[in-house]
């Protein structure tokens, strides 16, 4: 049985955006979403020969957003309503942190067999899909490890531009620094929280033929800027880890889907799902809150204690972030 979140980690949440829980997921269900994953590779990439790990070909590229593949990620959708994988993040002990964090039932539930991400194509002509229109998970992840000495591709961070609370990040399977795992930037979303107009969303201008210039998310200036002062002042945390290993993080949060350059080569596997509280339709109506906490459970609010150096540490918080750390 895992006990409930205490008051660090609720702190430590509130302060720096995340939250890594360490072997959180049973070990045989994580393997039953793997083999469910598995049933959809492609066909030049075996599970049991590492040296198959690679890019996909383009010829076993696909753009369906149930089953997308294209150079190193394999994002499975398909299955994202599926008993198994909602069973993960919707029961103990994830809903029970999760409700910690946002409030007791107060969370929106997905539905087993209802319509996964990707049943409704993307946000906007050529853009990514929209993980608001989805009844259940995200979808399996997987990231394949990049062409062998090819070119490091830079760390580049963003924040979700569709309304949600909380992101959590389930891998499936082990993920060494440096495989690809989730990257986080601490203590970014207090910082990008007030940047824009609504609280939750970010805005989008519609698409026309005609037009096509504009498309998409607006960004603004504000935005951008402080994009470029957090990547210059806050180095990522890369949330490696063991098979059951989840990361929680607060929807402002700036991250990015990590690349995977470990040796000896491994895949990224995870699961992804974003927690909503049922009143998101009326929350989403504000613009940002003096408290940013305004909307989050009472549990979360009243947690006031200090950080340790040594919990700071387990969570890999940067040491320039840690330093403002009481003794
Ligand atoms: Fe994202």
């Amino acid at each position: 049985m895992h006990p409930l979140l205490n008051a660090e980690e609720l702190c430590f949440f509130k302060n720096y955006g995340y939250l890594i829980k360490k072997r959180a997921l049973d070990r045989d269900a994580c393997e039953v979403v793997l083999d469910r994953m598995w049933q959809t590779a492609p066909a030049s990439i075996k599970r049991d020969d590492p040296t198959t790990w690679r890019p996909i070909p383009d010829d076993e590229a696909s753009d369906d957003p149930l089953l997308f593949l294209q150079k190193t990620r394999w994002q499975f959708r398909g299955a994202a309503t599926e008993q198994a994988l909602i069973d993960l993040v919707f029961n103990r002990p994830l809903v029970a942190w999760a409700e910690q964090l946002l409030g007791a039932d107060s969370l929106r539930a997905p539905k087993v067999g209802g319509r996964p991400m990707g049943s409704w194509g993307p946000a906007w002509p050529g853009g990514p899909v929209d993980p608001q229109l989805g009844e259940g998970v995200r979808g399996i992840y997987a990231t394949l490890p990049a062409e062998a000495g090819s070119e490091r591709q830079p760390d580049q961070l963003h924040t979700d531009g569709h309304p949600f609370h909380l992101g959590v990040v389930c891998l499936l399977d082990d993920s060494p620094p440096d495989g690809g795992a989730f990257k986080i930037w601490p203590a970014s979303h207090q910082r990008f929280y007030p940047l824009f107009p609504m609280q939750y969303d970010q805005a989008r201008i519609p698409f026309y033929e005609h037009l096509p210039s504009h498309k998409g998310i607006i960004h603004p200036p504000e935005y951008l800027e402080e994009i470029e002062r957090v990547e210059a002042d806050t180095p990522a945390v890369d949330c490696h880890g063991e098979q059951g290993d989840v990361v929680f993080w607060h929807h402002r949060l700036g991250h990015m889907a990590g690349h995977n350059y470990a040796e000896p080569a491994t895949i990224r596997q995870a699961l992804l799902y974003d927690y909503c509280k049922t009143d998101l339709d009326t929350m989403r109506l504000d613009p940002p809150q003096q408290d940013m906490w305004r909307d989050w459970g009472d549990e979360l609010k009243v947690a006031q204690v200090s950080i340790s150096r040594q919990f700071a540490a387990e969570q890999r918080l940067p040491l320039v972030l840690a330093e403002q750390l009481e003794r």
